[in-house]
């Protein structure tokens, strides 16, 4: 991994907290933030001591106020389809990432950023957090994923209708739309998005990274199919060590001890 310049990783303990750091410009996506971000979740990927990843931005102004404008404004429609695709990829990393992460926004969260929020399995704000995809206001649509999974996050009516007006929505809005699963005070945001997160972390490690590839399988495939990949990963859990210390811990009343194993 080369050194990161926008990328700021902590940790507190089996939780890894990844910080897009260049507030200068609201934390906003250029070719090298996105390079970063993937580089990062690759090297958090197979690290056995991370149980699960918060996305932050760093600063109170921005989550991530989008890809960089400067940057899109000189793409022709070769590099227009690769800034794209980059984009795409890193960001399919995360939502197919093997452990849980959470987007933590605190402030705007619009085009990329929004599609970033997007792509992680969980998403909690604070009041000031201001969500919206206003590509069509530049002449573009959104490119990293977001005219994808914005439909299916919060259903096609409302989709449409942020993603056509470009329309920035509030935090208690973006509750109502399901577009996240708490809002919070600013200076509880991480503490909210640690025990939320935990709550995921404390239990066996195999079974969250095969619910959500249950989960996501089963929205791009027809259901029969679907189940057929459900029952196979639940006949696989069965084999694990984890799903016997779960049930022990339960029949003998205490937490179980699993070792994602
Ligand atoms: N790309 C590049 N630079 C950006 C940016 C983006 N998406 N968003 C903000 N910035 C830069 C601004 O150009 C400014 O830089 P400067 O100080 O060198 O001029 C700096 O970040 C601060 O932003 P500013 O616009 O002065 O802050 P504000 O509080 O007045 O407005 C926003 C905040 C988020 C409403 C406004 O910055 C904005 O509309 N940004 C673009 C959002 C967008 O369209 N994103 C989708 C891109 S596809």
């Amino acid at each position: 991994m080369s050194d990161l310049k926008y990328i700021r990783v902590e940790w507190d303990g089996e939780i890894a907290v990844v910080t897009v750091d260049r507030q200068d410009k609201l934390n906003a996506l250029n070719a090298d933030v996105v390079r970063e971000i993937g580089e990062i979740f690759a090297s958090l990927r197979d690290d056995d001591a991370v149980r699960g990843v918060i996305v932050t931005g760093a600063g109170e102004k921005a989550f991530v106020a989008g890809a960089d404008i400067s940057e899109l404004a000189r793409m022709d429609s070769v590099s227009a389809v690769r800034i794209s695709r980059d984009g795409q990829r890193v960001f399919r990393d995360i939502e197919r990432f093997p452990k849980p992460v959470l987007a933590a926004v605190g402030g705007y969260a619009l085009g990329g950023g929004c599609e970033l929020a997007l792509a992680c399995h969980l998403r909690i704000a604070s009041g000031s957090a201001r969500f919206g995809l206003p590509e069509v206001g530049l002449g573009i649509i959104p490119g990293y994923g977001g005219t994808i999974r914005l439909a299916r996050l919060i259903g096609l009516g409302r989709a449409i209708e942020l993603t056509l007006t470009g329309d920035m929505v509030d935090a208690e809005r973006a509750l109502e739309m399901g577009l996240v699963s708490a809002v919070v005070e600013r200076e509880r945001l991480m503490d909210e998005a640690k025990t939320l997160l935990r709550k995921v972390t404390k239990n066996g490690p195999v079974a969250v990274r095969m619910a959500l590839e249950s989960i996501y399988r089963g929205l791009d495939t027809a259901t029969a199919e679907a189940l057929d990949f459900e029952s196979a990963l639940f006949g696989l859990l069965a084999s694990t060590d984890d799903m016997k210390e779960g049930m022990k811990a339960f029949l003998e009343k205490r937490r179980p001890d699993f070792k994602g194993r």
